[in-house]
Order: structure tokens, then C-alpha cells, then sequence
């Protein structure tokens, strides 16, 4: 098979390569590496079609994914810095962008899986979340969702796409997905810990460390979304993806701290101080995962001990 992956040397993007490599499919990206990089791919140059460009560049677009079999779109803006930063350009590549991805994918009549994200549901307070969960989102001028707007948009056009065109598209939403090669210079809570604890820094979370999430290891995201895309089932669904076990900040700092044998304190800065005005966060973000369960099997195989592991491992070389 071959498969075209946007966003292929970012976090996720990159692990997908080494997956479907592994399994012996012939794989291209598009990347503008602004928030990935090449080194995430440096390993498999050689061995993958690297198309350095824009997902907004439709000919683009068109012309390497012409010849695919799967496409995987991946590429987006995204960690809450780049957002309230850049929100036009986020914006811009979030739903326009995506729109041309998902109108070449139906002019081409391609298989196709898009990346959406547990901040659909916004700030619903009724958790567990399944598919069919409210977006409860803040007013516009917070910046912060503008994300789950253009990604929402993206969704709703994916499954208008489908009903009216036939196209054959998956949506997964990603809840909080870590592993090796995520940056923490956008924002990520996990690589930004884990890269203090290993330098004995203190760490610091931002509020009182009571908010809530769930981690899913980036390897059980990526076996997910590539039984998604093996299984005609699924197409014209939506899927939560996401781990189990829900950890407040405050204990995955302290779990940080001792997997890495760290001699980090612990810093509180309150939101206030740490994000403008334009930010807001929800309390707590748990995936119901029965959907996907039911429908193709998967559950996540990693604890978040695991997750830590790997993560700090990686750094340290
Ligand atoms: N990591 C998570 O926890 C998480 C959670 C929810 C959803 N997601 C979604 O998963 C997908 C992958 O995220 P990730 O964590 O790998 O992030 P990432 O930032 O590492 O990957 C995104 C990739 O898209 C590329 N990109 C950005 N704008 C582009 C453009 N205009 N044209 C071409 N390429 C562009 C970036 O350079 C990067 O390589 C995204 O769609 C994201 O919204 C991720």
C-alpha cells in the first residue's frame, strides 16, 4: 500500500511512518516542519518521499496524493503557544487547510483518516466523553478555541463530505497523546515536565495542579488509527482515542519526579501569570473509549508509567 501522510514529521505523523514501514507500505509526506522537524524522520530519510510544502497548496496536495491508497491527515497547528501566538495562521491551516486536504481526498476518491481532538468537547463538564458529547466551548475571544473551532468546522465539512459525496472518511479524536519525540516547546505538559526533571529543575505547573487528563501512549494511538484504516467499518464514524487512568497535574509531576529519580521541586504559577487573558483550561478531559472497543477492538496497551519511561529514555540520549 501507499500512504500519504500530512503532518508526516510531526509527533505522531513520524511514528506512523515507522509503523507502516515496518509493515513493508510505501509512504510520503507533506510537511512545512513548522512545529515538527526533520530530525523526527532523520532516521527513515532514506526510506520515505519527503515533500517539504503546505497543505493550503492544493495542486500540492493533489499531486502526491494522487497516487496514494490511504491518505492520513495529520498535519495541523496546534500546543496552546502556538495557538494564542498565531491564531490566524492556526486558524488558517486548521480549516482551510484541511478543507483542501478532505476536497482533494473526494476529487480523488481516497481512503482517508483525519486527525481531530478531545478539545471538541471543549469544556464539558459531564465526564467521561463519548462521540456523541456537547461542544461546550467559551466565547470567541479566548483564543484557545479557536483550535477546537477550526477542527470542529473540519469535522463537520469531513462528515458532510461523506454523506453527500460518499467520501470514505474516518475522524479520530485524539485525546492527550504523548511518547518519544513530542516537543514540550508548544505547550505539552508531559515532554515539558519530564525535560526539567531530568536537568533537576523545578518544575512548574501552571494553577493549583488539581486539573485533570488522560494519557494515551503515541504507539497505542498509532495502532488505533491504522486498524481505523484497515477496517471499512469505520468509515463515516467518529472514534475517541485515548488512554485510561485519569491523573491530576499535580500527580504526574510527582510520578515524573520519581520514575526519573529526579531531585526537582515542584513551582506553582497561577494561570493568570502564565497564559494571557485569552487562555482558559478545563478541570478535567476523560475519554469514554467504548466506540472504538466495540467497533475495532483496541484498547491501549501503556500505562503512563510506560508513557514516562519512553519519554525519558529518549531525552536522555
Ligand atoms: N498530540 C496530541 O496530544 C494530540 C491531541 C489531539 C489531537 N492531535 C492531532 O493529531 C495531529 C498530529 O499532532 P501531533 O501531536 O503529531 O503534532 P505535531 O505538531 O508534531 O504534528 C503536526 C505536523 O503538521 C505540520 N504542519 C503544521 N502546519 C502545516 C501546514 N500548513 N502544512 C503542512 N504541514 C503542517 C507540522 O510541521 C507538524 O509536523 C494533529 O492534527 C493534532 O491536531 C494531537
Amino acid at each position: 500500500m501507499r500512504v500519504f501522510i500530512t503532518g508526516g514529521a510531526g509527533f505522531i505523523g513520524s511514528h506512523l511512518c515507522d509503523a507502516l514501514l515496518k509493515d513493508g507500505h510505501k509512504v510520503s509526506i507533506l510537511d512545512n516542519i513548522s512545529t515538527g522537524s526533520r530530525a523526527n524522520i532523520a532516521h527513515i530519510k532514506d526510506e520515505i518521499e519527503i515533500h517539504q510544502g503546505d497543505i493550503r497548496d492544493a495542486a500540492l496536495v493533489e499531486k502526491i496524493m494522487a497516487p496514494a491508497d490511504l491518505v492520513l491527515h495529520m498535519a495541523a497547528a496546534l500546543g496552546v503557544n502556538t495557538i494564542l501566538e498565531n491564531p490566524i495562521e492556526s486558524v488558517s491551516t486548521n480549516f482551510t487547510g484541511s478543507e483542501v486536504v478532505l476536497n482533494a481526498a473526494t476529487k480523488l476518491n481516497k481512503r482517508i483518516i483525519i486527525a481531530s481532538t478531545s478539545e471538541i468537547y471543549g469544556k464539558n463538564p459531564n465526564q467521561p466523553l463519548n462521540e456523541e458529547s456537547d461542544r461546550v466551548v467559551g466565547a470567541p475571544q479566548k483564543i484557545r478555541w479557536t483550535y477546537s473551532d477550526a477542527k470542529a468546522l473540519e469535522e463537520a465539512i469531513a462528515h458532510a463530505l461523506f454523506l453527500t459525496k460518499q467520501l470514505k472518511v474516518t475522524t479520530v479524536r485524539l485525546f492527550n497523546t504523548v511518547g518519544p519525540r513530542q516537543t514540550g516547546r508548544y505547550g505539552m505538559v508531559v515532554p515539558r515536565f519530564i525535560q526539567s526533571a531530568i536537568k533537576n529543575e523545578p518544575i512548574t505547573i501552571y494553577g493549583d495542579g488539581t486539573q485533570s487528563r488522560v494519557f494515551c501512549h503515541v504507539q497505542d494511538a498509532v495502532k488505533a488509527i491504522l486498524t481505523i484504516a484497515k477496517t471499512d467499518s469505520t468509515i463515516g464514524q467518529v472514534y475517541n482515542i485515548g488512554g485510561v487512568g485519569e491523573t491530576t497535574i499535580k500527580q504526574l509531576a510527582d510520578k515524573i519526579i520519581e520514575r526519573t529519580k529526579s531531585t526537582s521541586t515542584i513551582t506553582y504559577t497561577p494561570y493568570e501569570d502564565a497564559y494571557p487573558s485569552t487562555f482558559e483550561d478545563m478541570q478535567r478531559r476523560v475519554p469514554d473509549i467504548t466506540k472504538i472497543k466495540n467497533s475495532i477492538g483496541w484498547a491501549p496497551a501503556n500505562t503512563l508509567d510506560n508513557i514516562i519511561d519512553d519519554v525519558a529514555l529518549e531525552m536522555k540520549k
